[in-house]
């Protein structure tokens, strides 16, 4: 393009957005249940170790691969390598597909964001697993009780931002919701932690428990549930990273970026826990088992909690405007990675570009809405729309998209590809561990976490 390419204005802005981009539904709704469930401190640990590792070397990988090529996927696999460009292509589906269906979820998040805020939650506490199902379905009476309104309406906040461009839009949302949601995330979880009773969920949630290893192949769960967790959270491999490389200065370090991020996005989903643990173990009488992954957790269990907890309404108001934030930034960061591969291909404008990617995204996301309500009976692969959207990206695309770049960097473009870029800016510590990891190390685990997919899918 002509034009010049659009920057973060700091280093600052760049690391709160890819961190806005990692913290998100994953970090609230996965990670407290997993630290629980598989040993307490032993996964904390396993997942802090793979992140500095495995997580680092990927996320360096493709910061530099967009920083050193100045392009969105589409065209920078290509630049590397002429016969990689089927790779940009396959990395670019990966946000298109993904935008629509969390945007669903984001709806669903404003929604109860909403409720809460307007003082409404009781109709939800009532009665929360009835009024989710009846909410998700698309049944409920009245527009303010209907997905499909609340899920347009997320799309709306998400596209207005992005319009606005990269300083204005994605990193000035990034500046003020990012500060925020640590603010909430710290303030809520000392809330939590002071609340009577909750001592069993707190020694559920961190004690290091290994009575649940039995067998090898429990270890291996173990570690590949630590990985999978991870992989998801630092938004790898979904086009994002690399397209905020590529808006990054050229002389703003690397490395030291990348290990913000990596310890921005752990310490949310290690202080979600301290939010979601201990009260769901307490309000349910010390039943750990309440604790599930997924919306379950924070639409059915957690208004529950909420309505019985002093200061509850309050408290689950602002859970619902942080879970709001992490959602927010997820959506830009997918909506901005979708609109960068229409800019730099077909050479249109913003404007044009952002509002074609509205128009799929409200198409696709229409089908993933009623998929639970009214088309519930077209089934993809046994799954509703939602959930295959989600298993084709999240569970194959994904893992294969990373193993062809770690192909790429490790024996085709050669690791120097990205430690000069690294190197351009800052300094590299663990260059010869890091080629190791790109070439050898993250190719298995990644394979690992591919196979197990299938097998368990
Ligand atoms: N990394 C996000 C999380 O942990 C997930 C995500 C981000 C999903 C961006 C899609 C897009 O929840």
């Amino acid at each position: 393009m002509s034009e010049k390419r659009d920057t973060f204005s700091s280093r600052v802005g760049f690391v709160l957005a890819a961190a806005g981009s990692a913290v998100g539904l994953g970090n609230l709704w996965r990670f407290p249940y997993l630290a629980a469930q598989k040993g307490g401190a032993v996964f904390l640990l396993v997942y802090v170790i793979f992140a500095l590792t495995f997580g680092l070397a990927l996320l360096i990988t493709e910061i530099s691969i967009g920083r050193r090529t100045r392009l969105s996927c589409i065209g920078a696999y290509k630049k590397m390598n002429s016969k990689f460009g089927f790779l940009g292509l396959l990395t670019a589906l990966v946000p298109t597909i993904i935008l629509p269906y969390y945007s669903v979820i984001g709806g669903w998040v404003t929604k109860y964001g909403v409720s809460y805020i307007a003082n409404q939650s009781g109709d939800i506490a009532k009665d929360s697993e009835s009024f989710f199902t009846n909410f998700i379905t698309v049944q409920a009476n009245g527009f303010t009780n209907n997905a499909l309104f609340w899920f347009i309406l997320f799309m709306v906040i998400t596209t207005v931002i992005v319009l606005l461009g990269v300083q204005k839009g994605v990193e000035k949302a990034s500046k003020i919701m990012m500060p925020l949601l640590i603010l909430l995330s710290i303030g809520i979880g000392i809330y939590t932690i002071t609340i009577p009773g909750v001592v069993s969920g707190l020694k559920y949630y961190l004690v290091p428990n290994f009575s649940f290893i039995k067998s090898f192949k429990d270890v291996a769960d173990l570690f590949l549930s630590a990985l999978g967790q991870l992989f998801y959270s630092l938004s790898l491999a979904m086009a994002i990273m690399l397209t905020y490389g590529s808006y990054m200065k050229k002389d703003d370090d690397i490395q030291k970026s990348s290990v913000q991020i990596v310890v921005f996005d752990s310490l949310v989903a290690f202080l979600a826990g301290f939010m979601i643990v201990p009260p769901v173990v307490a309000f349910n009488g010390g039943d750990p088992t309440k604790i599930n992954a997924g919306p379950g957790l924070m639409f059915v269990t957690l208004p529950q909690v909420f309505a019985q907890m002093p200061g509850g309404k309050i408290v689950g108001a602002l859970f619902f405007i942080l879970v709001f934030f992490a959602a927010l930034t997820s959506s830009i960061s997918l909506m901005e990675a979708v609109v960068s591969v229409f800019l730099d291909k077909f050479k249109i404008n913003r404007t044009v570009a952002t509002l074609i990617v509205f128009v799929i995204s409200i198409v696709l996301g229409t089908l993933s809405c009623l998929g639970y309500g009214p088309l519930g009976h077209i089934k993809l692969l046994g799954r509703e729309f939602l959930d295959f959207f989600d298993f084709i990206t999240n569970s194959v695309m994904m893992p294969i998209i990373a193993i062809l770049t770690c192909i790429l960097v490790g024996f085709i473009a050669k690791p120097k590809f990205v430690e000069e870029e690294v190197l351009k800016s800052g300094e590299f510590k663990a260059k010869k561990a890091y080629e190791v990891m790109v070439k050898y190390i993250a190719p298995i685990f990644l394979a690992a976490i591919l196979i197990s997919n299938l097998v368990v899918s």
